[in-house]
């Protein structure tokens, strides 16, 4: 098939047909009544498919030059001086959290047994590093519509072993920045944004409008097929902070002091000419390591990707609005059943979806099983309330590990009345209007 052919040429025709496969059997069938609406779901075209094949043709495999070109490119995209590219969203915070227990950030760096605060609302893998370390979260409350950390707990949930805040955009909608950071720049703590469910959000903050993530010390996000753009798996962390950009990636690759990327020596131009710990002198530097770290490298595969994905990101932040706002226009006369979402002030969401609390009277789970018999995918808001759950028995048998300052009782509420359905850019008017009219028929 390829005689006479070089290699690029035989590659271009390879990724020509890739095209056209993709085209003729993935192309999306429309929307009819009925039909599924899933809260999120992958989008993408032969684009996607192309740098896939292309990447798996240079059979580089682990991270390589669409690695590179992905961390360049998507720091440029959100402004952040640097990312680091893992596997997965939740290694992304994973590194984030310990990248600032390294000993080389001296006496701020959080210790065993110091606290972090932080919310119960969201996902577990926000909360779990801090646990898995064995500092202890401090949980406050979040406010209803805006299901973000409660601004207002922040002093009294403060300690003198308060070290961080580490707390999540929920579902694209930014926290009160100003005032957590604020918070944190008085106290001196470290402020950890997740960023997995607000890629593309932004935020005023004295007149300079940003994107989320970007705000703090340490952004992350997810590339899980839901999230703004997708490489199956995958995550970055990004900083403006050169010396937690370096603790990164040394503890992103299995602690080791040497920058190097995988498959190229001696950069430093003194790979056998330094003096490291109490190593003999000329030590390869290769294997020297500066922390007790991790292999959360994500592969070339899933960066060809994602570079494909971030061409489309700002259509898909876009379109996630768009459909937030028709969906809110369709819903408002629904307030007297519903409470629907507000977006923080300052901030132009990127939203991940459309989060509702349903109001006294009004039966969750009769509205949810009514949906989802009608193809309609909803959500919870991932835990509800983490503390409640079993990973959490024995911390709540024993009373250690953790602390809960004031009350939960939004967090509660959330955890038993509220419920979301997607905006994700593949959703078009039609599924939109759809979805409004099934679920004004659910509450009634
Ligand atoms: C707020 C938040 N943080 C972290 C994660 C973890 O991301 P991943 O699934 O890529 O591990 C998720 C996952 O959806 C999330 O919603």
């Amino acid at each position: 098939m390829f005689e006479g052919s070089t290699e690029e040429e035989a590659r271009g025709r390879i990724l020509e047909m890739v095209g056209e496969y993709h085209d003729r059997f993935h192309a999306r069938p429309g929307f009819e009544r009925g039909g599924r609406i899933p809260y999120a779901s992958r989008v993408y075209d032969h684009r996607e498919m192309a740098n896939l094949v292309d990447s798996a043709l240079t059979f580089w495999l682990t991270a390589g030059e669409y690695a590179e070109r992905f961390e360049l490119e998507f720091a440029k995209f959100l402004g952040a001086g640097r990312c680091a590219l893992v596997n997965s969203g939740s290694s992304a915070n994973l590194l984030a959290f310990m990248a600032l227990t390294s000993p080389l950030l001296g006496e701020r760096a959080i210790l065993p047994g110091d606290e972090v605060i932080t919310v119960a609302a969201g996902f577990p893998t926000t909360v779990s590093p801090i646990v898995q370390y064995g500092a202890i979260p401090v949980f406050v409350d979040v406010t209803i519509p805006q299901y973000n950390i409660d601004i207002s707990r922040l002093e009294s949930a403060a300690s003198v072993k308060t070290k961080a805040v580490f707390a999540a955009h929920t579902l694209g909608n930014p926290f009160d920045i100003k005032a957590v950071k604020e918070f944190c720049e008085r106290r001196g703590l470290w402020l950890i944004e997740d960023n997995c469910d607000a890629l593309g959000s932004r935020y005023s903050l004295d007149g300079e409008e940003k994107f989320t993530g970007t705000f703090g010390d340490i952004g992350t996000s997810s590339f899980y097929p839901p999230h703004h753009m997708t490489m199956g798996e995958g995550g970055a962390v990004y900083t403006d902070n050169p010396l937690l950009g370096r603790i990164v990636n040394s503890m992103r690759d299995w602690g080791r002091d040497c920058a190097c990327p995988p498959g190229r020596d001696n950069l430093c131009g003194s790979r056998f000419s330094r003096q490291m710990g109490e190593l003999p002198y000329g030590y390869d530097h290769k294997y020297v390591y500066s922390h007790f770290g991790y292999n959360l490298k994500a592969t070339d595969m899933q960066a060809a990707v994602g570079l494909a994905q971030l061409e489309k990101l700002p259509r898909f932040i876009e379109r996630r609005r768009h459909n937030f706002d028709r969906l809110y226009d369709n819903l408002k006369g629904l307030s007297g059943k519903l409470i629907l979402p507000e977006a923080c002030e300052g901030s132009r969401p990127s939203w991940f979806g459309f989060l509702v609390t349903c109001l006294p009277g009004v039966d969750r789970s009769k509205i949810i099983s009514r949906l989802e018999s009608g193809n309609i995918q909803t959500r919870m808001l991932f835990a509800g309330n983490l503390t409640k759950h079993p990973c959490f028995d024995g911390m709540r048998r024993t009373g250690k590990g953790y602390r809960v300052s004031g009350t939960l009782e939004n967090t509660d509420r959330i955890m038993n009345d509220s419920f979301w359905v997607g905006v994700y850019p593949g959703m078009d008017g039609e599924m939109i209007d759809y979805m409004s009219e099934e679920i004004a028929e659910a509450v009634k």
